[in-house]
């Protein structure tokens, strides 16, 4: 006969284990802002927040019409409608790097594509390796599922390019993928092909698959190009992330994908198979979107990524112009996506243990907030993004400026910041 035990309900190990750095950081740091000035946040990399960075109406009516025809509201394949791939395939297909619609898998968001390349190649035990600074998610999804993440360098005063050397020699025999970021966030750094070519060799030379986070793909800065890291391997298999989320302005919408290219069939049968097993973990992404998709690739004028990007562009110069004359501080000027980080020069603000210190008491004094570089696993540095109007770019930079006045505390020449910088490799050398 079956006693009623007393409750004791507790979280799985797998619930405990998904932590997401930027959270825990962020929701210990004291955000108490300056009630008498308004707060302007430089902390959230959703480029809609401040409403002058909106999808443009070709992009809007597709999803009404996809609403209104009453086709999508039932479920889809788990990897998407063929339709809806065959627009992706078509949408991403270089000549270089073909594309079929059975290589696009559908997904809720790029985190949803990157959580499925993650899980589908590397097993509890394996490690992947990350970029650092670098986006946190990465480690949110293989911490969880207790696959290591080791991590890269990347290197500020090379604009924010791969240290290969160190990139080959976290290489070991357990692990299971590269994960790069380009463009990047945080940093904002767009890699040249020549270099993108010297990552895929180093994949190559140790037989080890590349997960391609490409997110920011095409927002790219004036005379800068983007260059799809599978147009540059003829032999490493790799997995690109994409979706709507930044290029389209629509991160809500959570539509997102996975490329497979495999040129040599090195994935074969067997990872595709357990990337579309891993699809119908959740049957699917949201069909609304899916319906609105081949529109939404093929209608949105070149105008409205071109506007956008100069939008970004001319914050970038202008908080870069402000900052760089700011005593202490050493921004690194990006070439894409949507942020800068800013190097903070420890020994001219003495009052500050590290950056949480200093953003906190920013916040405190000036009302403005900004993610400190802990945040992406690299301390020292605080990220701004780039996408608010340019009023409050400016009125933002201009208090970070005069709090920095404030508080700083010696008289050291930048030269000194860069050398003490350099000896940690993490130097922004100031050009
Ligand atoms: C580098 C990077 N990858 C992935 C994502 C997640 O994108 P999504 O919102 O489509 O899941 C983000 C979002 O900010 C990002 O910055």
């Amino acid at each position: 006969m079956k006693t009623k035990r007393s409750w004791n309900v507790k979280p799985s190990k797998f619930a405990v284990k998904t932590v997401n750095p930027i959270r825990s950081i962020v929701d210990n740091l004291h955000i108490n802002p300056n009630t008498t000035k308004s707060v302007i946040s430089l902390s959230i990399g959703d480029p809609t927040t401040f409403g002058n960075l909106q999808p443009c109406p070709e992009i809007t009516s597709a999803i009404v019409e996809s609403v209104t025809s009453a086709e999508y509201n039932g479920y889809a394949p788990s990897t998407g409608y063929r339709k809806s791939r065959e627009a992706v395939a078509e949408y991403a297909f270089r000549p270089d790097a073909p594309l079929e619609p059975e290589d696009v898998i559908l997904t809720s968001g790029c985190s949803h594509a990157l959580e499925m390349c993650i899980l589908g190649l590397a097993n509890p035990g394996q490690n992947i390796l990350i970029p650092r600074p670098g986006f946190s998610i990465y480690k949110t999804i293989a911490q969880s599922m207790e696959i290591e993440t080791k991590s890269y360098d990347l290197l500020p005063n090379l604009g924010w390019q791969v240290d290969l050397a160190h990139l080959e020699s976290q290489i070991d025999s357990q692990t299971a993928a590269i994960v790069i970021n380009n463009p990047s966030n945080p940093c904002g750094s767009v890699f040249s092909k020549r270099h993108l070519k010297a990552i895929v060799e180093v994949a190559n030379r140790n037989c080890v698959p590349i997960i391609a986070d490409e997110i920011y793909e095409d927002f790219v800065f004036r005379g800068e190009e983007f260059h799809p890291i599978a147009t540059l391997s003829t032999h490493v298999p790799i997995l690109s992330c994409g979706g709507l989320t930044k290029k389209f302005l629509v991160p809500g919408w959570r539509m997102g994908w996975v490329l497979i290219h495999d040129r040599q069939n090195i994935f074969g049968k067997e990872i595709r198979s357990g990337l579309q097993a891993l699809s119908q973990r959740i049957i699917g992404s949201n069909t609304i979107v899916q319906g609105a998709l081949p529109s939404i690739l093929q209608d949105t004028p070149e105008t409205f990524f071109e506007d956008n990007i100069e939008i970004v562009q001319r914050n970038a110069h202008l908080a870069y112009s402000i900052l760089n004359d700011v005593p202490g501080l050493c921004p690194i000027m990006p070439k894409g996506a949507m942020y800068m980080m800013v190097g903070i020069q420890k020994t001219s603000f003495s009052k500050f243990k590290h950056d949480m210190d200093f953003v906190e008491c920013l916040m405190s004094e000036q009302s403005v907030f900004c993610l400190p570089g802990r945040c992406f696993d690299y301390p020292n540095y605080f990220r701004i993004v780039l996408t608010v109007p340019e009023p409050l770019m400016i009125e933002a930079c201009d208090r970070i400026k005069e709090f920095c006045t404030n508080h700083y505390t010696l008289d050291t020449p930048t030269s000194s910041f860069n050398t003490e910088m350099l000896l940690k490799n993490q130097m922004p050398l100031q050009v």
